[in-house]
């Protein structure tokens, strides 16, 4: 982390109020802190638009483990991806619903096209995918 810098923010009346109103129900103690988090999700949203940038993420998957074959195939993809995949955590919901999160770090390209095979696997239920960054100036 760099030094903290002050800079002043010229905003409408109205705005701020439904700023600071956004700030309790987000449990904000301060305006800063809440300027500083919604600074660095602009910037990484930026980030992922350049699909040869290194990023990091997690890709979440509900499925119905009683779907034929569904848990073979996720994980035949799941190898045909590993160098992108640093983890993997299971997770019984009940007896017919996993959930799984999958980690993993690599081109932006990579990441989508893991997730969206994913998603299109018959009896995937939900497939999201978490941005994140690498980068350590954000
Ligand atoms: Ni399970």
């Amino acid at each position: 982390m760099g030094i903290l810098k002050r800079f002043g923010v010229s905003v409408d009346e109205n705005l701020l109020k439904k700023f600071d109103s956004y700030l309790k129900r987000k449990n904000y103690k301060t305006r800063s802190e809440a300027i500083r988090d919604l600074i660095r999700k602009a910037l990484v949203e930026e980030e992922w638009i350049r699909e040869d940038r290194m990023v990091a993420g997690t890709i979440t998957l509900v499925y119905d483990h009683h779907q034929k074959e569904l848990s073979d195939k996720l994980t035949k993809l799941q190898h045909n991806y590993y160098k992108i995949i640093i983890s993997t955590q299971h997770i019984h919901l009940d007896h017919n619903i996993c959930l799984e999160i999958i980690v993993v770090k690599g081109k932006i390209k990579d990441i989508y096209d893991l997730q969206s095979k994913l998603k299109a696997t018959k009896g995937v239920k939900h497939a999201s995918l978490s941005k994140s960054t690498l980068s350590k100036q954000i």
